[in-house]
């Protein structure tokens, strides 16, 4: 597993370098259009998911954050309201279930974690299964036709120092190792200043156009409800860095 959700000291870290408003507030949104049951998939430290579960009142339906990193998942179990979310360590594919979801949703780019093409496929079976008639698979993923990662390097925008709970400094910079027919592997160094002690880490990603997660998606059973370029809801165009899609059950 990518160690970057598996080390304690960088796993501390998270939150403190992804502090998510816009996203949070879209797939909040959505979570609003239902009552019934709601998964966050790729859920790590459960901000997200917290978030939309502290917009409404307690007991008002079941809230479910999978992950296979523990190390992300005992994040989410300490923080407020955690109770009223079952926490499962796992992925989905592997995941049983009674109950339907109006909402399963991906974010921070968690979808583009899922590497191999029957993770992919695995991935949108096993939403197809667990969604209700009305549900919703929702998730973004960066467009390759961007090409963000040449923004991934020490100096740029994504280079930052942030300061710790303890008062630590750390400064965060990425390097591009590798670009390879859409996946981009990169390296993640974290320089804890006051000891001069610098953790690295190393991180693929996919990258696959609109079309290609919409052909897969449908070979999945599943149909492109709507696809947007940024959080404000706009329609996607092929300029927009973000793909934000929403499927749902093709025979619905
Ligand atoms: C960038 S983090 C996003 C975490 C969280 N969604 C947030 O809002 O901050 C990506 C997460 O995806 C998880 N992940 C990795 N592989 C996965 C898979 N195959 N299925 C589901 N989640 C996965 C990682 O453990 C990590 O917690």
């Amino acid at each position: 597993m990518d160690r970057s959700y598996v080390l304690p000291e960088i796993v501390e870290l998270y939150d403190l370098l992804n502090t998510g408003h816009a996203d949070h507030n879209f797939y909040a949104k959505l979570a609003a259009h239902s009552q019934g049951p709601v998964m966050e998939l790729g859920c790590g430290t459960g901000a997200a998911l917290l978030y939309i579960v502290n917009r409404e009142k307690a007991e008002t339906r079941p809230f479910v954050g999978i992950d296979p990193a523990p190390q992300m998942l005992a994040i989410a179990r300490s923080k407020a309201e955690a109770e009223r979310v079952t926490w499962v360590e796992g992925v989905l594919s592997d995941f049983e279930s009674q109950q339907r979801f109006d909402l399963i949703f991906m974010t921070v780019h968690a979808f583009q974690c899922l590497l191999s093409d029957e993770e992919i496929t695995d991935t949108f079976r096993a939403a197809l299964r667990l969604l209700s008639p009305e549900g919703i698979f929702a998730f973004e993923t960066r467009n390759p036709l961007c090409a963000p990662w040449e923004n991934w390097r020490k100096g740029s925008h994504t280079d930052v120092t942030i300061v710790t709970h303890n008062g630590e400094s750390v400064r965060v910079w990425q390097e591009v190792q590798e670009i390879r027919a859409g996946f981009v592997t990169f390296d993640q160094h974290h320089h804890f200043i006051d000891l001069d002690r610098i953790v690295s880490t190393r991180s693929t990603l996919r990258f696959l156009k609109l079309d290609e997660v919409r052909a897969r998606a449908e070979e999945a059973g599943l149909a492109l409800k709507a696809v947007h370029g940024d959080w404000s809801g706009k329609p996607f165009e092929e300029t927009d860095k973000e793909i934000i899609l929403q499927l749902v059950p093709a025979s619905a």
